[in-house]
């Protein structure tokens, strides 16, 4: 018997939010043309998705740097497997950013030729779960969980859109030579936002001057973010629904904020299951704030 929640639509193996999906795009991702100078954001869901579009787009596009064009993030990076605007992607100008929560097999093709850039933004799965629990009891279109406990247990199960956490940070570190890929991670930006710039820059081969660089990081910023409502993704919660109206996709962005959330029960149990499944993973997590 499949007792799959309705609101997960699984295809090939991964689940997708079945109100998000139009099945004409997901049956042809694999084909999907690509260019040399395509962008890839990749990341698990809640580990800093929107964050990364608003630094990509500020890195690209003068406009939303110096704020003389007022364009909303999801058209600037768009998700590639949901278009939730109906963009052409294919009359897209160069270079075009998307943003993408799939797993490593269900790419297209041509990311294979290793020209096309990828960025994979990870972060520790306890603030993951965290972030995502919050997430879930606040858009309609997700189901919302009594408690954590009820949550962790289908985040652990992969019954959540992005199916398992293990999973897709695996597929995608243990298929990294595939692709033309650079992993960053969401605490390292969280600490040090400008040398993280410096990198996402340099691996895409963008020199920005000093001046710019600076706009970028101060527009990236959590506070900064927060009140810009293009880039808190006010326009998406609108259009897709919330239940209530507090939180959204910017909520503490901090990290460590699962210690405020997981008993030391549920903690240790997690630990287990984190150590079976990432044992010699070799990317280091960042579990606490004060953690070097
Ligand atoms: P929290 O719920 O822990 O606050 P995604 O965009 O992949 O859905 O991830 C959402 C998470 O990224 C949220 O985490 C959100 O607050 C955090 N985030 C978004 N912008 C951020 C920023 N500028 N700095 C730090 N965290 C940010």
């Amino acid at each position: 018997m499949d007792n799959k929640p309705a609101f997960l639509l699984n295809f090939k193996g991964y689940n997708f939010e079945r109100s998000l999906v139009k099945m004409d795009i997901v049956e042809n991702m694999d084909n999907h043309e690509i260019r040399d100078d395509d962008v890839f954001l990749v990341t698990y869901p809640k580990s800093g998705t929107v964050w990364t579009q608003q630094i990509l787009s500020l890195i690209y596009f003068d406009g939303h740097r110096n704020g003389t064009e007022n364009i909303s993030t999801i058209d600037r990076a768009p998700f590639f497997e949901y278009n939730n605007h109906n963009l052409d992607f294919d009359k897209m100008p160069s270079p075009r950013i998307f943003a993408s929560h799939l797993p490593y097999y269900l790419t297209p093709k041509g990311l294979k030729k290793k020209k096309a850039k990828i960025l994979y933004i990870y972060r520790n799965p306890k603030d993951v779960l965290t972030s995502y629990f919050h997430f879930t009891n606040l858009m309609t279109y997700l189901q919302a969980a009594d408690n954590i406990e009820v949550f962790m247990q289908s985040f652990l199960d992969g019954q959540v859109v992005g199916s398992r956490w293990f999973d897709h940070i695996k597929g995608w570190y243990e298929h990294r030579h595939d692709f033309n890929i650079m992993f960053l991670s969401y605490e390292d930006m969280k600490k040090d936002l400008r040398s993280s710039v410096l990198k996402i820059c340099s691996f895409l081969e963008k020199e920005l001057s000093e001046d710019n660089v600076d706009a970028v990081v101060r527009q990236s910023t959590f506070q900064n973010m927060k009140r810009d409502p293009r880039a808190n993704y006010e326009d998406v919660k609108v259009e897709i629904g919330t239940r209530n109206d507090e939180g959204g996709f910017l909520r503490k962005g901090t990290i460590g904020d699962w210690k405020h959330h997981l008993t030391v029960e549920q903690n240790e149990r997690f630990d287990m299951i984190f150590e079976r499944n990432m044992k010699n993973f070799p990317l280091k997590f960042i579990w606490d704030i004060n953690e070097e």
